[in-house]
């Protein structure tokens, strides 16, 4: 069948998705040894090991990293003329009909509805979950950071806005919970992510994948993607 490229995903897009996937590897990996110390270096008289510090400094440095590429990603969504086929996903998913066909396409009993953006109902919501889960855990992460490096710098400056929502999410031991569990929350959506990539994929014979490297994606003629 005769394909047609669609330009589907801008740069800016597709450096911001990436670079979240490597933050979030990171963190994952890094935070497990914050919360549970899994490897411990040889013990020795001179104080030159700060394992923790340094697991902490590369937490710390994929945290900022995952808080800038989110700012930015957030700004392309709301202003950028490309991202015009993500923000009108937010139609698609006032339709109960796409809906109902979305879930029937899942359950090998239905055609994949015709959407007007990029992404299907399902998938906006998950994101739009992922995103309110990226926000928490960064928000308790700064929390987190600002009570060792309050002497100044960004430390210094976010100190007097983050104690009063740490008071407000009951108490530091309770920010570091949340952020503990919000790291969960985002482990579950990540295997699903990718599974559903596969299976739209290979399903759809479209290119889903090859959209998020590339940029294009080679639609099936009769309908938009
Ligand atoms: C996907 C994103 C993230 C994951 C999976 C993650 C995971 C974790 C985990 C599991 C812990 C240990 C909590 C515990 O003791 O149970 C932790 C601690 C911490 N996180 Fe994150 N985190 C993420 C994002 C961030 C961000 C954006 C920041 C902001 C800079 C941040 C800063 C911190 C700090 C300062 C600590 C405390 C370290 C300590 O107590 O020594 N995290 N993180």
């Amino acid at each position: 069948m005769k394909r047609k490229m669609e330009f589907e995903f801008s740069a800016g897009l597709r450096w911001t998705h990436w670079l979240r996937a490597i933050a979030i590897f990171v963190l994952t990996v890094t935070g497990f040894y914050l919360a549970y110390v899994f490897v411990v270096p040889e013990p020795s008289n001179e104080p030159v090991l700060f394992l923790n510090a340094k697991f902490r400094m590369w937490h710390e440095i994929a945290g900022f990293l995952l808080i800038a590429v989110t700012i930015f990603k957030l700004y392309l969504f709301c202003i950028d003329r490309i991202s015009a086929n993500e923000r009108v996903g937010f139609l698609d998913a006032l339709s109960p009909k796409i809906w109902i066909q979305q879930i029937k396409y899942y359950l090998f009993i239905g055609e994949h509805p015709t959407l007007r953006g990029v992404y299907n109902p399902l998938q906006f919501i998950a994101y739009i979950g992922l995103y309110a889960m990226v926000v928490l855990i960064s928000l308790t992460g700064l929390i987190l950071y600002v009570h060792a490096y309050q002497a100044g710098g960004i430390g210094g400056a976010l100190y007097d806005y983050m104690r009063p929502i740490e008071a407000m999410m009951g108490g530091l031991a309770m920010v570091r919970e949340i952020h503990h569990i919000t790291m969960w929350g985002i482990l579950i959506f990540v295997p699903v992510h990718i599974y559903m990539a596969i299976f739209n994929s290979i399903m759809g014979k479209e290119g889903a994948i090859d959209a998020i490297i590339s940029g294009y994606r080679f639609n099936k003629p009769h309908q938009k993607h």
